[in-house]
């Protein structure tokens, strides 16, 4: 998945720790006088972000508002990820620091939701003494009986999950929201079996949520001014809903029609898309709509062909590379491409790992998430191949990926300087409120003099300069 679009982590998002233990808080509080009050965080990926906003919306029909306080809060949520130790790491530290405001207000509930919650099922409520409530991600419906449960004095658990659930018919309430941005989920689960990853066990099956239900969404974002959409799956390209009756069915690329016609003025990105299954029809889709962002992130995993075996992508190095020139080909040299790169899987050897470099090279992509491996337990690599490789080497490849990756967003950043970008404002920038933040078609962050436009705005900025992570310029009107 791609991960959260934050400004100071796109400017920092080299480091190997920067998708998984990203965080958010609630911004946008829900105050209408309810009993109770939610607080809730969320780790790892843009999903379980989504999902926090189903999770208020359902708590909110049963009598809780949100709240950015957690101090106030009747009831704290962490909405957990499982993708790598550390992720898993950071969540138990914050209960212990939780454990800390839950001394203060005894009567505090705890509840553990997301991927760790279904890793670990029940033996976190005797790991993590304070937790009151562990949810799987498909049993976010249940929350008012757990609840209850709780209220009632024990601890509750709900780890089932399911081949049906998609969410489709709720509400999502924005949390974190610039009023210009939202995600729209647009499946569940993952049917791949990556050996490293940890996924397809804690969300379950792939399914697809009803087409019509999302283009419902999108134009209720439209109708509250929201001016860019994100569509949400763990492998978009793998979406196909069809109707009960069997008579309509919708793929990835006419899904993405379908949404960008909801308006020309409402830009349309979507993550992740994997490389075996991206087709010419997307590419000639997102051509063919000028409100369908120019930007593809197109995770590799590695450059080397036998790791990619390995690693169970399905693909090989020469099948990437040709998903890479018809990307060029169709939607020309100025498409993002960014991608998500796996240090030091096992048995990787240094010549294996130069492939992994010498595709960065090729492709040079605008950015990359990159991580070393890191065994995760019940896992197809966990299961069957050792982690031999040490972690000081894992360290120093995934450095050298990191440099590699710096350099090649400095080349591609240089190439957007003394060139207009459209650029569609999402907030002040971070250093100063004379300056406005957003992003242009290639999902590149661009700085630039407020003069009098804001948030929400379309702008084209002339780009004077660059960094490794962010294009600055001036707005031309
Ligand atoms: N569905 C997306 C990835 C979701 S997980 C895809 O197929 O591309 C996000 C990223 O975390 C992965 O792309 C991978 O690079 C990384 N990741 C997953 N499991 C990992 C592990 N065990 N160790 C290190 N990185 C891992
Ligand atoms: Fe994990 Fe692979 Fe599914 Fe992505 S496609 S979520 S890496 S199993
Ligand atoms: Fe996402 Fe982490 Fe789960 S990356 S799907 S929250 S394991």
């Amino acid at each position: 998945m791609d991960p959260i679009v934050d400004l100071d982590f796109i400017d920092s998002r080299m480091p190997e720790e920067a998708a998984a233990c990203d965080t958010t808080h609630i911004t946008q509080e829900t105050q209408t006088g309810k009993s109770r009050k939610l607080y809730i965080e969320s780790y790892g990926c843009a999903m379980n972000f989504s999902d926090s906003e189903i999770v208020s919306s359902i708590m909110f029909e049963n009598g809780f508002d949100t709240t950015s306080d957690i101090a106030q809060a009747d009831l704290v949520f962490l909405n957990t990820c499982s993708i790598r130790e550390k992720a898993e790491q950071t969540v138990r530290n914050r209960l212990g620091q939780i454990n800390y405001f839950k001394k203060k207000k005894p009567e505090m509930m705890v509840g553990v939701l997301g991927c760790m919650a279904e890793r670990l099922k029940k033996s976190l409520l005797e790991e993590e003494k304070i937790v009151d409530l562990v949810v799987g991600p498909d049993a976010y419906r249940d929350l008012p009986n757990l609840i209850n449960e709780v209220d009632g004095g024990q601890k509750a658990v709900n780890v089932l999950l399911s081949r049906e659930e998609t969410y489709a018919d709720i509400n999502p309430i924005r949390l974190n929201s610039n009023g210009v941005s939202a995600f729209i989920s647009i499946m569940r689960g993952c049917d791949n079996m990556c050996s490293f990853c940890v996924v397809p066990f804690t969300r379950g099956r792939e399914r697809s949520r009803d087409a019509h239900s999302i283009v419902r969404e999108a134009e209720a974002l439209v109708a509250q001014g929201y001016k860019e959409v994100t569509l949400l799956g763990q492998n978009v390209d793998s979406y196909k809903w069809a109707s009960e009756d069997g008579t309509e069915s919708v793929n990835f690329a006419q899904l993405l029609e379908k949404v960008a016609l909801v308006s020309p003025d409402l830009r349309v990105r979507f993550s992740t898309s994997h490389p075996k299954d991206i087709t010419d029809e997307v590419l000639y889709t997102m051509k063919k709509y000028d409100n369908i962002c120019k930007y593809i992130h197109l995770p590799a995993q590695s450059g080397n062909t036998r790791v990619l075996e390995l690693m169970n992508r399905t693909y090989d190095r020469e099948w990437y590379i040709n998903r890479v020139d018809a990307i060029r080909a169709i939607l020309g040299d100025d498409c993002g491409i960014s991608s998500d790169m796996i240090a030091g899987f096992c048995t990787e050897t240094e010549e294996e790992h130069q492939d992994t470099l010498s595709l960065m090279d090729y492709v040079q992509y605008d950015y990359s998430y990159m991580f070393f491996y890191s065994e995760r337990p019940g896992t197809l690599a966990a299961r069957k191949l050792e982690d031999d490789i040490p972690l000081e080497v894992k360290k120093r490849r995934l450095d050298e990926i990191i440099t590699k990756q710096r350099e090649t967003s400095l080349n591609r950043n240089k190439r957007d300087v003394g060139k207009v970008h459209k650029v569609l404002v999402e907030n002040f920038s971070k250093k100063s409120k004379e300056q406005l933040s957003g992003r242009n078609d290639q999902n590149k962050v661009v700085i630039f003099d407020k003069k009098h436009y804001k948030k929400g705005d379309y702008v084209n900025v002339l780009v004077h300069d660059c960094s490794v992570g962010t294009l600055f310029g001036q707005a031309i009107d």
